[in-house]
């Protein structure tokens, strides 16, 4: 089958199976014991083959190709891709008095939501109709999919995409176990379901990050940066099946940096195919966004120490400034606003900062390892505009449709598809706040292809930038119409009336106004000549930019130097997403994402053997932090820079912690390791993984080793 990144991927293995865990038949029965004992009964007979489970393995000389059922797939480097300016990068390094380098892997993730993927397909032979019921955050992609892949008309496709628990992004691509649904319904023209169990969600689907970065900043000894080199190696596995936006093979990894006013930088990547589950979904994450400011504020904190500077200083003196707005990074992109140093300024004050310093000193002199990590990053959230942004040639943009019944009470849909994100609650919140319809009146819906209008999905944090936005300008069509109601109803010309919430007025004679609710009733009773009745309408939003968010994660951490244990001693998060359409489902966001970032610094790995095996398949080994692990968070909401081009100033923040939360802990804990000559632990930093660079004064990168029982 086709991927969503020009790929093709097998359903089932025929000839040769890539993976461990890879789909090789498909078992249909009336209960799932049967299908489980039947499942029991096939009898592969494998043969083993060598075995490739990393890039640089990938790219050796005489690696067995894996994709050999391609054609012109001689190798097995799926793409190479750069962007920036080489020469002039290699000019400031020229210049530069002090060269600063970092490696690391950004280690394989899971979104592993607690709801595995799952679908049901009902084709109906007697209207010719395919129903299905799945878990994706993107139906309208999906039903483009399915009319493509089995050939039938889109109209005939109904794709539901009901409460489907968290997303993460595991649930974007299209899965073996859908498309075997899908055909089995329409052969056996009866209900088909298929649902994962959670090792088969842990092992074969959803795979993020698995990247190796380099990289080396060029800098002047006062601290300036002078221009930025990096290098990545991604390991998709063994099909590019990840969404990825056309036009980059490495999704936003350029985004790096852009917080920072760099004069120029270059990017080399290079995605390979390897004998792993397929990889490289947007964990919670705008298409590598995470990997890339992981990269960059890492990058940021070896080269402040390379220079002996304070974290926060350098960070300062380099940050794009208020005024510099609109900014072009040196990798492209086009950022539009922030306040960054004073963010930067409010997360050092609430983490007492001077003080800490002062601390950590005294502790060290007692033997004591205190560390502070700070990470400041600003991420492009919310693709696309449709110039920059399609999947598969279809342009990322979004939409929403706005009724309002006649007795005033409203029903808002977007393509989009909320996993617990509240959209319920936001979209009813714009609505209200651009008509003046109480919240309560107002019912969102999403998820079913057949009445809602079309979207690119939910993930990305895309929502309050793109569909979120289209609620809003929908509504003001819903306004202009009632404009002219009640310039009907009032007895004057359009002109002559005025606005506030829920009531248009006589400007000349305030008292005498009609509310929206009254509008909507002439819609369908009083409507001028010549009106087309009814109130409702739709809009497409193409977004003219990506929105802009702030973020500072700073964590202070204690080691302990005799196990490697490091406990959290405190976190302070200050956003800056613009405004906050509901201030309590974006601090749920926050501490959602920093607990996510926690557990991918401190304990989460999901790991292969020589031989391919996944080590991780489950939850004792792939550790999700409970309530009793997570520490506890402190958040600032008090910088609010509106976006300037979204219709109600916001930004988005849903992946924002998840993204820059992991370098504030690593950070934390090299900072507490200072004066080891240790810059870099790769993630998770296990106990024994921080004893081991504490104790032998060097870098442990890699995956963590793979434990064996025996
Ligand atoms: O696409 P997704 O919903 O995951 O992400 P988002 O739109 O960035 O933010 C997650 C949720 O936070 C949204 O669905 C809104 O409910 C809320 N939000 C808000 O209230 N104000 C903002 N400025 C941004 C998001």
């Amino acid at each position: 089958m086709p991927t969503l990144s020009y790929d093709t991927q097998a359903v089932l293995a025929t000839d040769k199976v890539r993976f461990q865990g890879q789909e090789v038949a498909c078992v249909i029965a009336d209960d799932p014991y049967i299908a489980k004992d039947a499942c029991e009964a096939i009898d592969v007979d494998y043969e083993p083959l060598p075995v490739i489970v990393n890039p640089k393995q990938a790219v050796a000389d005489g690696a067995p190709v894996i994709r050999d059922d391609k054609e012109n797939q001689p190798d097995n480097v799926i793409y190479t891709w750069e962007v920036g300016d080489a020469a002039g990068t290699d000019r400031a390094f020229e210049q530069a008095d002090v060269i600063s380098r970092l490696q690391l892997h950004y280690p394989r993730s899971h979104p592993s939501p607690i709801e595995c993927c799952g679908s049901i397909a009902d084709f109906n032979r007697a209207t010719s109709k395919l129903t299905v019921y799945m878990t994706t955050q993107a139906p309208h992609i999906i039903r483009a999919a399915v009319a493509l892949v089995a050939e039938l008309p889109e109209h005939m496709i109904r794709i539901i995409s009901p409460d489907i628990g968290g997303g993460f992004g595991n649930k974007v691509p299209v899965y073996p176990g859908y498309v075997c649904s899908i055909l089995a319904s329409i052969l056996l023209e009866r209900p088909v379901k298929w649902i994962e169990d959670k090792t088969g969600n842990l092992i074969s689907t959803g795979f993020a990050r698995d990247i190796y970065l380099d990289g080396e900043m060029a800098l002047r000894s006062d601290g300036k940066i002078l221009g930025v080199r990096m290098h990545c190696d991604a390991d998709h596995g063994a099909f590019f099946s990840d969404a990825q936006p056309s036009k980059f093979k490495i999704g936003l990894l350029h985004s790096a940096f852009a917080a920072y006013d760099i004069p120029v930088a270059h990017l080399r990547a290079r995605g390979t195919y390897t004998n792993k589950a397929p990889g490289g979904v947007a964990y919670r994450c705008s298409f590598r966004v995470t990997e890339a400011m992981f990269f960059q504020e890492r990058m940021v904190q070896a080269a402040a120490d390379d220079l002996g500077m304070d974290q926060a200083a350098f960070r300062r003196m380099n940050f794009v400034r208020d005024e510099d707005f609109p900014h072009r990074t040196p990798l492209g992109f086009l950022t539009d606003s922030g306040q960054y140093a004073k963010c930067l300024d409010v997360g050092l004050r609430a983490i007492n900062y001077e003080e800490f310093r002062k601390q950590q000193e005294e502790a060290r002199s007692r033997g004591r390892l205190l560390g502070l990590g700070i990470s400041t990053m600003t991420e492009p959230l919310g693709a696309g505009n449709s110039r920059e942004y399609d999947i598969l040639g279809i342009k990322m943009f979004d939409s929403a449709e706005l009724k309002v019944h006649m007795t005033g009470k409203a029903i808002v849909r977007t393509g989009a598809r909320t996993q617990g994100q509240g959209h319920e609650t936001t979209w009813a919140q714009i609505v209200a706040h651009e008509l003046g319809i109480p919240a309560e009146d107002i019912v969102v819906e999403e998820g079913d292809t057949d009445t809602a209008p079309f979207g690119m999905g939910t993930y990305a944090s895309r929502s309050t930038p793109v569909a979120g936005a289209a609620v809003a300008m929908v509504a003001r069509k819903i306004r202009a119409k009632a404009r002219k109601l009640a310039a009907h109803l009032l007895e004057v010309s359009e002109e002559d009336i005025e606005w506030e919430l829920g009531r248009f007025y006589v400007r000349s004679a305030p008292d005498r106004g009609v509310t929206i609710q009254e509008c909507a009733m002439a819609a369908y009773s009083n409507m001028p000549d010549g009106m087309e009745p009814g109130l409702e309408n739709t809009a497409y939003y193409d977004p003219p930019n990506l929105t802009w968010p702030f973020a500072v994660y700073i964590a202070t951490v204690e080691v302990d130097p005799a196990s490697g244990v490091w406990d959290v001693l405190s976190v302070v998060a200050v956003d800056d997403c613009g405004v906050r359409i509901n201030p309590m489902i974006v601090e749920g966001q926050i501490m959602g994402g920093l607990t996510e970032a926690y557990a991918m610094a401190n304990m989460q790995f999901i790991t292969f053997d020589a031989e391919g095996n996944c080590v991780g398949s489950n939850y004792m080994d792939y550790l999700l932090p409970t309530a009793w692990e997570t520490p506890g968070f402190e958040l600032h909401s008090e910088v609010v820079t509106p976006c300037p081009h979204h219709p109600i100033g916001a930004k988005g923040i849903g992946e924002c912690a998840a993204v820059g939360g992991p370098a504030a802990f690593v950070n934390a804990v090299i900072d507490a390791l200072s004066g080891t000559g240790v810059r870099n632990i790769d993630m998770p930093l296990l106990p024994d993984r921080v004893w081991e660079a504490l104790t032998h004064h060097r870098d442990v990168s890699g995956a963590p080793p793979v434990r064996t029982d025996d």
